[in-house]
């Protein structure tokens, strides 16, 4: 029996180790910066966090599954998880090392990162099997961990009524292309960035998309789900299978680090689903929390909680 207010965030959990640069590296490139920082990362527990956060005092439940090493990057990531709400019984311990992301950060807090995925290659559909129906409302989902696993994760908590919202992010490399159309069957909520838009409808035989609102309105039709596209500063635009649009605006912010701010979007939307609130207002809290992750460094520092949502429709 699914709990109305359970999300369960099926992905990738990893440390950060993060560097300051003028310019990010070009192939080929040494580039120098003074220091490097560690930060909670990866993009299901970003998600995780940033969705407990934004549910903290409501009685939304976040449960994580994931996979860490026996090792002190993983006993920190999941001290983490904890101390901000999330449930974590179903993190497993893993024999790989702990997942670790190398991410340079430039001047305008644009980032380029690359994931050494370790133990969230371990992370398997079974470990959920320990309920005999899943419990939950919602399910969130990325493209960090193993496709089939997300895949048969979904499926078996969709059985049971729940709501999937996926994040096509990374955008799949090419040779998961052929198995699009097998996700966004299952998919109530597909959210994507501009390049995430027009990577996937091109694959799915939309090429002559130019703009992101067109291969969304495209995707959202295919498959009779709600697309929502994370554009920046521009905002956030959703389109139904019905063709309805809505768009909301983001706040003028100077950016810091831009590290996390769609998985504060999907945290947040997660929560506005899993309470129940009309999209446009889910939108707007995730897409005013979006921005406010980008004033810190690291992909959870600047993450709102609660109180700082209060009201954000009107701050944008
Ligand atoms: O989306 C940002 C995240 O992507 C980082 O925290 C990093 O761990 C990678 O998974």
């Amino acid at each position: 029996m699914a709990t109305k207010h359970a999300i369960l965030v099926f992905g990738s959990i990893n440390l950060d180790l993060v560097a300051r640069v003028d310019a990010i590296a070009r192939p080929g490139e040494t580039v120098l910066s003074p220091r490097a920082d560690s930060f909670f990362g990866g993009k299901g527990a970003n998600q995780a966090v940033a969705a407990a956060r934004s549910a903290q005092g409501t009685g939304i439940t976040v449960t994580m599954a994931g996979a860490v090493g026996p090792d002190p990057f993983g006993e920190a990531c999941l001290s983490n998880l904890k101390d901000n709400g999330v449930d974590t019984r179903l993190v497993k311990i893993a024999s790989e090392p702990t997942g670790c992301a190398f991410i340079t950060v430039d001047q305008r807090g644009e980032n380029a990162i690359t994931v050494a995925s370790g133990a969230n290659m371990a992370l398997q559909a079974d470990e959920l099997r320990e309920y005999e129906a899943a419990p939950f409302a919602l399910i969130v989902l990325q493209m960090e961990v193993p496709l089939e696993q997300s895949l048969a994760a979904a499926r078996w908590v969709k059985e049971s009524g729940a709501k999937v919202l996926w994040n096509l992010a990374p955008a799949p490399p090419a040779q998961q292309r052929g198995r699009l159309d097998e996700i966004l069957a299952i998919v109530d909520f597909l959210v994507v960035n501009e390049h995430e838009a027009l990577a996937v409808a091109a694959a799915l035989g939309r090429s002559e998309a130019e703009q992101p609102e067109e291969a969304a309105a495209f995707l959202a039709r295919l498959h009779d789900l709600t697309c929502i596209v994370t554009m920046g500063a521009k905002g956030a635009i959703a389109f139904e299978g019905s063709g309805s649009r809505t768009s909301v605006s983001a706040p003028r912010i100077a950016p810091i680090d831009t590290t996390g701010a769609g998985d504060t979007f999907v945290g947040v939307l997660a929560t506005g689903i899993a309470e129940g609130f009309p999209l446009e207002s889910s939108m707007e809290r995730a897409t005013f929390a979006a921005s406010q992750a980008c004033l810190m460094l690291g992909a959870q520092a600047g993450m709102p909680w609660r109180g700082d949502l209060e009201g954000s429709s009107n701050k944008i």
